[in-house]
């Protein structure tokens, strides 16, 4: 298996580039999402390392990218899925490599730390990261120097890290998986994202979001959400958060089609 076999896990994006309409809107209604909102604005430009903890599907990576626009940084905004990172691979795929170092590569690579150079690397599951690469993350971020696998000399690199996790980081630390140090470098900077069940003045005000986003698209008239349903989305906790409110809708709007969303159109399993 050579290096460049490996599938591609990130994705980039230019601030400059024209953002789709998902990429920008950004739904907060309920007081304790505009908190949120008013926090990450306040750090994002700063700088600061950051940390955003919250269930899965909460919004995590949309708050990150929203963080990056807001700090006028000039570089990309790289995400990578630490749970996708090739214990064998890892090193070069976030540090890069360089021609015919033991990677099995001939050309070099930036890596994902590399690209992120002047933005912003936004690290998915922090907590998934190989234990030794999250102490040679640390190393980079500390001396804004970079040593891509198989180079002799180190390149300076000015990257800001936002870093997402599902999992409780403290916790982690305490478990022994994750690197005490690199927790310290993350926790001045943390965002806690509310649940969905707990921001319930968001539910209706991102479920028209969502009905209109999938109306459009399929090139359907909307007739709105019935009181029932509208109660029923509410009552419901919500495991999967906004992004099972997304399918939901997306479903409910299949199966009504043009009627009004009614109770009966919502696939709500498990209260
Ligand atoms: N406040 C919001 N306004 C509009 N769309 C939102 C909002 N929050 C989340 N979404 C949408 O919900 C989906 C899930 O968001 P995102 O991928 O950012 O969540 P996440 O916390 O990173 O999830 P995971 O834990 O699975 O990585 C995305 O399609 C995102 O665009
Ligand atoms: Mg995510």
């Amino acid at each position: 298996m050579t290096f460049a076999a490996n599938p591609p896990l990130t994705f980039a994006e230019s601030d400059r580039s024209p953002l789709s309409i998902r990429a920008k809107a950004l739904v907060f209604v309920d007081a304790r999402s505009q908190q949120l909102r008013e926090r990450a604005e306040a750090l994002a430009s700063t700088g600061m390392p950051l940390s955003i903890l919250g269930e899965t599907g909460t919004g995590k990576e949309l708050l990150a990218r929203y963080v990056h626009r807001r700090s006028e940084r000039a570089g990309l905004f790289v995400a990578v899925n630490c749970a996708a990172i090739s214990p064998q691979w890892g090193e070069a795929e976030l540090f890069g490599h360089v021609g015919g170092a033991h990677v099995g590569a001939a050309s070099s690579r930036a890596g994902w730390f590399g690209s992120a150079n002047g933005g912003t690397l936004y690290l998915d599951e922090i907590a998934d990261l190989p234990r030794p690469l999250q102490s040679k993350l640390l190393a980079a971020l500390e001396t804004r120097e970079v040593y891509r696998v198989g180079a002799s000399q180190a390149l300076p690199v000015d990257v800001r890290l936002v870093a997402a996790s599902s999992v409780d980081l403290a916790r982690a630390v305490a478990a022994g998986t994750f690197d005490e140090r690199l927790h310290a470098y993350l926790c001045d900077g943390q965002l806690l994202f509310p649940a969905l069940r707990q921001r319930i003045g968001d539910i209706l005000p991102l479920a028209e979001y969502f009905l209109g986003i999938h109306a459009q698209r399929l090139g359907l008239a909307i007739a709105g959400i019935s009181p029932a349903a509208q109660a029923a989305l509410q009552a419901h906790s919500w495991p999967g958060n906004t992004r099972e409110l997304e399918n939901v809708i997306h479903f409910a709007l299949l199966l009504a089609g043009e009627e009004e969303i009614g109770p009966e159109h919502l696939q709500l399993p498990g209260g």
